[in-house]
């Protein structure tokens, strides 16, 4: 970290894309440490990296994820932290088969239906949503394409957890860093995802259709595959409004963010 208060940020600056080298075959690079090796084609990203430049991936190809590819994903899955080390989790894959299509099938019906209300509920129509070409309006066409191709989604993860005390934040800490995890590990290898709630309101269908038991619970929906498309930088508030120093409020200077960081506006307002 420069003293200036700056900081090294490049990791930050660089442009988020999935570099895929066209000449040069990395297939033949050493993960090293027992981490399996890269898929051709894809260079490496470091850690920083790819934790400050992961975008939500909602436009995917047609391409099936490889048995390799899908297997690293969630080797690194699983190899996320959870309380007491007591691993609760469980990752339900969806692929190709007919059971995974009828589940795919009933998610897309519930994510039609809870995006339309959220876009209505969001206002995603008015104001600026109503020009084509404003972010709203983009980020409105990017939801619709997503709930509307959803059953050609490669790979559904279904992540799941037997709270084994209560319900609380606590015991969801030990299932969503496995998620983040499956993202990382994706976007390491050349694909990209999004985690998501739209389960909802097929929950009881779901679990009857897969055979979950009914103490476990499906804590999200995690949508993986080749991204389509560039993908912006990642946006998010200030970091100055979401660190405090020794207290809550208090200000703390020395959290810098690189210069030229882009900062999200206000989440879309619910009208009252
Ligand atoms: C707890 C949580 C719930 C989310 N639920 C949904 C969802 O139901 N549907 C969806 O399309 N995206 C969902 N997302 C994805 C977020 O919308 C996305 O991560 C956020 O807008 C930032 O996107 P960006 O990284 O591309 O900037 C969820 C993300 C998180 C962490």
């Amino acid at each position: 970290m420069a003293s200036d208060g700056t900081g090294d940020h490049r990791y930050a600056l660089q442009p988020f894309a999935y570099r895929r080298l066209m000449d040069d075959d990395m297939s033949d690079l050493p993960g090293g440490n027992g981490i399996p090796w890269l898929p051709a084609g894809v260079a490496p990203v470091g850690l920083l990296e790819g934790l400050c430049t992961t975008r939500a991936i909602r436009r995917f190809r047609d391409d099936a994820i490889p048995d390799k590819d899908l297997a690293t994903m969630c080797f690194a899955a699983t190899r996320a932290p959870t309380g007491s080390n007591r691993q609760p989790f469980r990752l339900v894959v969806l692929r190709d088969g007919p059971q995974a299509a009828a589940a795919k099938a009933l998610l897309g019906a519930s994510f039609r239906r809870l995006w339309n209300h959220k876009r209505s509920a969001d206002g995603y129509d008015r104001g600026t949503g109503a020009e084509t070409t404003s972010p709203k309006a983009r980020q409105a066409r990017t939801m619709d394409h997503f709930v509307d191709h959803f059953e050609d989604t490669p790979v559904v993860v279904l992540a799941c957890i037997r709270p084994w005390r209560g319900t609380d934040l606590t015991v969801g800490a030990s299932v969503y860093p496995a998620c983040q995890n499956l993202l990382l590990a994706a976007r390491a290898l050349g694909y990209g995802g999004v985690l998501t709630m739209w389960h909802g309101a097929v929950d009881r269908e779901l679990h009857d259709l897969l055979a979950i038991p009914d103490d476990v619970i499906i804590a999200a929906t995690v949508a993986l595959g080749r991204p389509v498309g560039r993908h912006g930088t990642v946006r998010r508030r200030p970091i100055r409004e979401l660190v405090f120093d020794g207290g809550w409020d208090q200000p703390a200077p020395w959290a810098t963010e690189p210069e030229g960081t882009r900062h999200t506006g206000r989440p879309p307002a619910r009208p009252t």
